[in-house]
């Protein structure tokens, strides 16, 4: 059998502890040799651009606003997800873990009920090799509902679930430590009433009375039973650190506060943070900033959240604002570590028997852009 070879020449390589000029050789999906030195004949030459991993995302929601493009319109599920395919692929994001919503509650705010929809059009995307990203699917998992263990039990039992995170998103909780900052939030974000709001707020701290510790130990025997990693979510206290310790939590998402974030890091914990918090220098609900975070030493995940180009800005941003953080330590961020985190160590940096998972990066002035993505040694963007 003939082996598929590309060898990608002329490049700054964005190694996992340093960057040097040279060459990267994929033979059949992996990477073969990374070389210096005389070019080797028959290479595609980057012209001295740079060459990093394919980025890993494991929080984004970027698929909902594909689905839902306007609040009353619902796009066909499958175009959604080539839609959002394209621009993540396009970001340079080679795997994604696309964070599905099992918050089964009518009053909810934003888009629920929509994971078994999504989870069964990314298998019919892949079925047809229809993908330029790797996409993995990720559950994040409301505790405070009625139904959701039943709910996520029949995704992962349906689809290979490779990450579950556990959320509280009740008012006076962690990421709305107050009721009132909950309220202005989600009433500015989706228009309802006062008198909405308040039928809202008493049902969601009735359900969280009535469900959310019970819900979250059966999630965590679920995943674990299952051997799927488990992330905590907007953990603000030593209390949850203690807890998401005890639960064999692997990354904490979104920290609310450094103590939380210290507390993670320290016991092992991949502290995550978003990329958009990084690259417009705070946390659109007020919380502690992820920059904060890694000037301390603390940051270990970069997460596009909900724009899928953040991520490759925020590792080029992160070492312009802080230099002594280097950039082969910022694209661990958002690369080796997020892939390890999730339990894949076939991926996530530049080194001889790793997928490869390349994207071609040039800078306009500060914001880097992707020229070029291979995913398994095939262009895919
Ligand atoms: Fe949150």
């Amino acid at each position: 059998m003939s082996k598929t070879e590309t060898i990608l020449a002329n490049a700054r390589l964005v190694l996992a502890d340093d960057m040097r000029a040279g060459h990267v050789r994929m033979v059949d999906g992996r990477i073969a040799e990374v070389g210096a030195g005389a070019v080797p004949s028959g290479a595609e030459d980057l012209g001295g651009d740079y060459l990093l991993p394919g980025l890993v995302e494991l929080h984004t929601d970027h698929v909902e606003g594909h689905l839902i493009p306007r609040p009353k319109v619902r796009w066909n599920p499958l175009a959604a997800i080539f839609a959002h395919d394209a621009q993540v692929a396009a970001s340079g994001i080679t795997t994604v873990f696309d964070s599905l919503r099992v918050w089964p509650d009518k009053r909810a705010v934003g888009i629920d009920g929509d994971a078994p929809l999504l989870a069964g059009a990314l298998a019919e995307a892949k079925a047809a090799n229809a993908l330029r990203a790797d996409h993995l699917i990720h559950l994040r998992c409301e505790v405070a509902t009625d139904t959701v263990v039943e709910d996520a039990e029949a995704l992962m039992d349906q689809h290979e679930v490779r990450l579950v995170s556990l959320m509280d998103h009740t008012p006076g909780q962690r990421q709305f430590l107050s009721v009132d900052i909950f309220r202005s939030y989600y009433m500015k974000k989706s228009g309802i009433s006062e008198a909405e709001m308040d039928v809202i707020v008493s049902t969601r701290l009735d359900f969280h009375q009535r469900y959310a510790r019970d819900n979250r130990a059966r999630l965590v025997k679920a995943a674990h039973a299952r051997g799927i990693v488990l992330a905590s979510h907007d953990d603000g206290t030593k209390a949850h650190v203690d807890e998401a310790i005890d639960d064999g939590v692997a990354i904490a998402e979104f920290p609310t506060t450094e103590e939380a974030a210290r507390l993670s890091h320290r016991a092992g914990i991949r502290v995550l943070m978003g990329a958009p918090n990084l690259v417009r220098g705070g946390s659109h609900t007020g919380n502690v900033s992820a920059e904060a975070l890694a000037g301390a030493g603390l940051l270990d995940i970069l997460s596009s959240d909900y724009v899928p180009s953040s991520l490759l800005w925020a590792a080029f941003d992160l070492n312009r604002r802080n230099p002594a953080i280097a950039l082969p330590e910022t694209v661990r961020m958002v690369s080796r570590t997020p892939a390890m985190a999730a339990g894949l160590d076939d991926r996530g940096e530049i080194a001889p028997g790793k997928r490869a998972d390349l994207i071609q990066v040039a800078l306009a002035g500060d914001m880097p852009v992707v020229k070029a993505v291979w995913r398994e040694g095939r262009r895919v963007a």
